[in-house]
């Protein structure tokens, strides 16, 4: 799936300078917080919270790199995206009896400011930030030598590939409906811990089901912050940017005003809800025209009415729970609604999700339930 930026639509093309954007965010002054001390000072920064929390992170140097990934060689490489090409590595550990360490190195394929600002923003959200539904970064590797610049991230493996890689691939077992609620859910509480569990805001700006990477047990990590933004602070409604993004998810209101807020991430988190129920891509331009684009499409099988199970994905083959899925579907559209004020927050989100795992499992221990008020998974009944 493509990025763009509203001059090219390419993967992230160049947009407006990263850092130069933070400061010049919005048009009112920052509210000032005042300290207990009695003295003034604004809320910190990312790279302020980044130099007290981030020497977690290792310097490697490019030689370990490329000794891991057996000089990039192109069988361990697992991924492609905008910024570069992603590889399996193996890292030696200070022990020679330990196993290596297995890890995903992502190498910057381009030179030039833009993927230096994107591998900056990447080290210095991912040295901030910490929760179970966020990839780890391990460390990075940055050198400037004579023969160009060399910019690479060491992240945790993530052995499951991502979402996107599940939900489109025939060549993996489609992902049962509990699993897909539990994705759904892992990712929303990422999102919520980015949006309000920190200091500061982070909005994601990027989430799409290849973002969402999957561990040894399906948990859903969040990967990609290159193009993340601190949120907007004091009474600031957004932040101003040159909108980039990812088609197919971005907030309409983002992508024709390049006012950014966390209500944008809500879009695209309706966009993927679309995607687990049906099993289509946000955009697919080998469908007719009429269903290229999933959230019109969806628009004929509203999740009350009868045709609804029209849009649910056929490789889930009748294994699910017709009244989780509404649910859902309605969740979805709350936010996908075109005022950005009034889709949900993302907590909200999280307790929905979490209410309708809890209904599946109730469902499924038959012999807790009366047998009248047993719902059952569609096809089963
Ligand atoms: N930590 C990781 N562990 C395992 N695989 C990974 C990891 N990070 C990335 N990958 C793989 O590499 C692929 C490419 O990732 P990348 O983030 O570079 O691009 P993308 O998300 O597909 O596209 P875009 O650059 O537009 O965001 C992912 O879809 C995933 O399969
Ligand atoms: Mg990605």
């Amino acid at each position: 799936m493509k990025c763009f930026s509203i001059f090219k639509a390419k993967k992230r093309g160049k947009s407006s300078p990263e850092l130069r954007e933070q400061q010049n965010a919005s048009t009112k002054p920052p509210t000032r917080l005042v300290k207990s001390t009695g003295s003034i000072s604004s809320p910190r920064t990312i790279p302020e919270l980044y130099k007290e929390k981030g020497h977690n992170l290792t310097k490697f140097s490019f030689s370990e790199l490329r000794n891991a990934t057996n000089n990039f060689n192109r069988l361990l490489k697992i991924g492609e995206g905008g910024f570069g090409s992603v590889y399996k590595g193996s890292l030696r550990r200070l022990d020679p009896q330990a196993h290596p360490l297995v890890v995903a190195i992502k190498k910057l394929n381009r030179n030039g400011m833009q993927g230096h600002k994107e591998w900056l923003a990447e080290v210095q959200f991912l040295g901030v930030v910490d929760h179970p539904n966020l990839v780890k970064l391990l460390g990075y590797c940055s050198v400037d030598g004579e023969r160009g610049i060399q910019r690479l991230l060491v992240y945790e493996y993530m052995p499951n590939k991502s979402l996107e890689a599940h939900l489109f691939s025939r060549a993996l077992p489609p992902i049962p409906w509990k699993t897909r609620l539990q994705i759904l859910l892992g990712a929303a509480e990422g999102l919520a811990y980015l949006h309000e569990g920190l200091e500061i805001q982070v909005i994601f700006r990027d989430f799409k089901s290849s973002n969402v990477l999957l561990d040894e047990n399906f948990n859903a990590k969040l990967s990609d912050f290159g193009l993340a933004r601190e949120g907007p602070q004091g009474d600031r409604t957004h932040v101003s940017t040159m909108p980039v993004g990812t088609y197919g998810y971005a907030a309409p209101e983002y992508v024709e005003t390049g006012h950014l807020k966390s209500k944008s991430d809500l879009w695209s988190f309706g966009v993927v809800i679309y995607e687990i129920l049906s099993g289509r891509k946000a955009i697919d331009r080998n469908l007719p025209q009429s269903e290229q684009k999933l959230i019109e499409w969806v628009k004929q099988f509203p999740a009350d009415s009868k045709r609804f199970r029209m849009i649910m994905d056929p490789r889930l083959n009748n294994q699910y729970s017709m009244e989780g899925a509404r649910k859902v579907a309605k969740l979805a559209n709350s936010c996908l609604r075109r005022n950005p004020d009034e889709r949900p927050e993302m907590s909200r989100i999280v307790d929905v999700l979490q209410e309708a795992i809890r209904e599946l499992e109730e469902d499924t221990i038959p012999e807790m339930r009366p047998e009248s008020s047993k719902r059952r998974m569609v096809g089963v009944a």
